[in-house]
């Protein structure tokens, strides 16, 4: 994607405090998806960006983003980037059960055979750091919102300690000088919902007295945080902050961290919650400009 030529971009309408869209999604009474391009002239020779949030609801984000990606492959456009803020199945990229399917390698390779010839996306989960790769030769640009997150903390605590909670994010704090907890997941819990266990959270550095701010890559359920949270507390810390990229939130997780002892919480908007007072737009328009 060196030599580019004028850029279009196909926004989704759940991207709209992002940039204007200029997609129609909606659904037919059986649940398919219906995806109109308006504004769609001409194609051939362009480079196309298709901007378009997979979360909520993943599975029923993927198609309209195929959908949308489709007209201009069919067109012959030079190239179809795709910009997905947050990208879901990301953390399917291990078989821990025989018989799993990696999801990750699946959603993949499905944007590759789809047309996609560049995924950008923000903190993904398998990369664990940022810059270019390939992943089932999909080139991928992977964004970091670590630096902007430590920024937003540093301004209020100066001296704050930066930790991730797990080592998989410790790319996020790494650069400013922070430490990073070990976390070892165990078994899955029982139940209908799919969810391994955190069996231990080791912590080998001292936080006696400190403010610190744990940094992750996201938020789900909210269960690696409130270890984290407790560690520190535990640990003589003054106060923990939270910082992550995505903010999912799954089961009411934001509560659940301010009951632990979360002084604050804040995520970047690649997900709108109520906390995301960091935003990737200014670097998202680059993309799309
Ligand atoms: C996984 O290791 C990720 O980096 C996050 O730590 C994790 O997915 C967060 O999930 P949860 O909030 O459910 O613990």
């Amino acid at each position: 994607m060196a030599e580019e030529s004028a850029r279009v971009g196909l926004v989704s309408p759940n991207c709209a405090d992002f940039a204007t869209p200029n997609v129609e999604l909606k659904r037919f009474a059986d649940g398919e998806s219906y995806c109109r391009l308006k504004e769609f002239s001409s194609i051939p020779g362009e480079d196309i960006v298709v901007l378009h949030r997979l979360f909520p609801l993943p599975d029923d984000q993927i198609i309209p983003l195929l959908q949308m990606m489709d007209a201009p492959r069919r067109f012959a456009a030079k190239s179809v980037r795709v910009v997905v803020p947050y990208l879901p199945y990301a953390r399917a990229d291990k078989v821990w059960l025989s018989g799993e399917i990696m999801s990750a390698s699946l959603l993949m390779r499905l944007l590759r055979v789809s047309g996609a010839s560049e995924l950008v996306t923000w903190d993904c989960h398998f990369l664990k750091r940022t810059g270019r790769h390939t992943y089932e030769n999909l080139p991928i640009v992977n964004l970091s919102c670590g630096m902007r997150i430590i920024e937003h903390f540093s301004k209020k605590r100066p001296d704050a300690l930066f930790a991730s909670p797990d080592l998989g994010a410790s790319y996020m704090v790494g650069a400013n000088g922070g430490k990073s907890m070990k976390k070892t997941r165990g078994e899955y819990a029982a139940g209908e919902k799919a969810f391994r266990e955190i069996a231990k959270m080791e912590m080998e550095f001292d936080v006696k007295g400190r403010d610190v701010v744990l940094v992750d890559d996201m938020i789900a359920g909210g269960g690696t945080m409130i270890k984290a949270i407790k560690k520190c507390l535990d640990g003589g810390a003054s106060s923990v902050r939270c910082g992550a990229t995505h903010g999912l939130f799954l089961d009411d997780a934001l509560s659940k961290l301010k009951d632990a002892g979360a002084s604050e919480v804040v995520t970047s908007d690649t997900i709108p919650n109520p906390v995301a007072k960091v935003s990737i737009k200014d670097e998202l328009e680059k993309y799309l400009k």
